[in-house]
């Protein structure tokens, strides 16, 4: 992923593109949880296998810049997922998040795949049965060759299809609970786009604008097929004020259609960490984690939207390969930290009403199996039986969950950053270390 490369540059002219809303928050009393809720997360293309036409699946056979692996047959959630959603259950989780994917359901337009939806109606009925709720992801960056041959985002037409499809995917797993995610990161599926030649970088603004779009009435669609639930986008969030511009992109846009926002958090940056910039070759795990910038991530949206509960959608920790760190520094220890500042944020007032592991399994990373992001690893390219084997942090996550989080006195592995940059603020106003700890139920 380019995680850094282009949004700059295009932020000040998308800003002034794209039509803003501004208005007052909308349903989000829906969002009043007053249960924390854990979950894993994964999506339809980094691992079900067997992938249809597809943007991605023509970036992976034609070798664009960010495929550095072959897809090969992923993690085979396609048929595995019942092994993986067991996995979920025993690690006492609440929420399965998963994507239903357009290019499956719907290959050639106006052909549905009955086989394919029955497959997603199986996945579903087993979230359900083992006590877990749906977080269901509409777009995960993926979109059929047939919608890639009429331009993609960049076609009118798009639009339309796609809120066709969401609303064929509403309406058959409506009333069960689900928590609805529109578009995953839509900045990132922007760049994505461009980095492989989906999109041409001064067609940006016309994919903004698109999904804007698609979320706003695909909200209201929601809402009205499937009432009570809770529907959001999340957004990757970036360090060093570089999320306030990309919010002018997308969520400054949305704000009224959010129940909470979904936030996912990975990589910080400070004064004594720039090592975010390895994000740019692709090098994830050469990044040294910063666990207090998700106190500070969460503080920048609780600022900026007091009556808007918030959402870790994504976090955890890439390894090279699945090699443990050269540091020493464990799946366990990093999730562990995540957590007590997630703690932190919650015992000063933070809304924080849950917590997805990213991911239940290692899968695609985007054109390169190499970070690993799973609580049960899996050999993509070496092992034909694609054996789930659990890593030190499957227990660590079970005990956290067991216990609400770490308890009381729990001393972060990774101390906070020397001044932190995650927000504009976090080096002036740093949070109180130690400091309370909330727990998490
Ligand atoms: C995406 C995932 C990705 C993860 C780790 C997020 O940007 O939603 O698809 O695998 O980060 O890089």
């Amino acid at each position: 992923m380019r995680r850094s490369t282009v949004l700059g540059s295009v932020l000040a002219v998308l800003a002034s593109v794209i039509t803003s809303v501004g208005a007052p928050p909308g349903r989000a009393a829906a969002a009043a949880q007053d249960d924390f809720l854990w979950g894993v997360a994964t999506s339809g293309y980094q691992s079900e296998g067997s992938a249809p036409d597809s943007n991605w699946r023509r970036y992976e056979q034609a070798g664009t810049a960010s495929i550095k692996d072959p897809y090969v047959n992923a993690v085979d959630f396609r048929h595995r997922y019942a092994e993986d959603i067991a996995n979920a259950k025993a690690l006492g989780v609440e929420v399965f998040r998963f994507g239903v994917e357009w290019s499956r359901i719907e290959p050639r337009k106006g052909v549905v795949d009955q086989a394919e939806l029955a497959y997603y109606d199986d996945v579903v009925a087993r979230i359900l049965a083992a006590g877990m709720r749906p977080m269901i992801t509409l777009d995960h960056w993926v979109y059929p060759g047939w919608v890639a041959d009429q331009g993609g985002w960049d076609a009118d037409a798009t639009v339309d299809d796609w809120l066709a499809n969401a609303r064929r995917v509403v309406d058959r797993y409506k009333g069960k609970g689900a928590i609805w995610i529109t578009i995953n990161e839509p900045t990132i599926y922007l760049q994505n786009e461009i980095a492989n030649g989906g999109l041409e970088a001064w067609q940006t603004p016309w994919m903004m604008s698109r999904l804007v779009t698609v979320h706003r009435r695909a909200y209201d669609m929601i809402h009205q097929l499937d009432p009570g639930t809770l529907v959001s986008s999340n957004t990757a969030y970036l360090p060093a004020g570089v999320q306030i511009g990309q919010d002018t992109l997308f969520v400054d846009h949305v704000r009224d259609k959010l129940d909470f926002l979904g936030l996912d958090y990975y990589y910080g940056a400070s004064l004594d960490n720039i090592s975010a910039v390895h994000g740019a070759s692709g090098e994830f795990w050469k990044i040294d984690p910063q666990p207090d910038g998700i106190y500070y991530a969460l503080r920048y949206y609780a600022q900026k939207f007091p009556t808007l509960p918030l959402y870790i959608v994504e976090n955890g920790m890439p390894t090279d390969n699945g090699l443990a760190r050269p540091d020493g520094y464990t799946r366990s220890n990093h999730l562990r930290d995540h957590i007590y500042w997630i703690q932190r944020a919650k015992a000063d007032g933070i809304k924080v009403i849950g917590y997805n592991y990213w991911s239940i399994t290692d899968n695609y990373e985007w054109g390169s199996y190499r970070p690993r992001f799973g609580l049960y690893t899996v050999d993509a390219l070496t092992d034909p039986t694609l054996t789930r084997r659990p890593t030190d942090a499957v227990a660590t996550y079970r005990a956290l969950i067991t216990g609400h989080g770490v308890p009381a006195g729990y001393a972060p592995v990774k101390p906070p950053a020397f001044c932190s940059i995650v927000s504009l603020d976090s080096c002036l106003s740093p949070a109180r270390y130690p400091g309370p700890v909330a727990p998490l139920n």
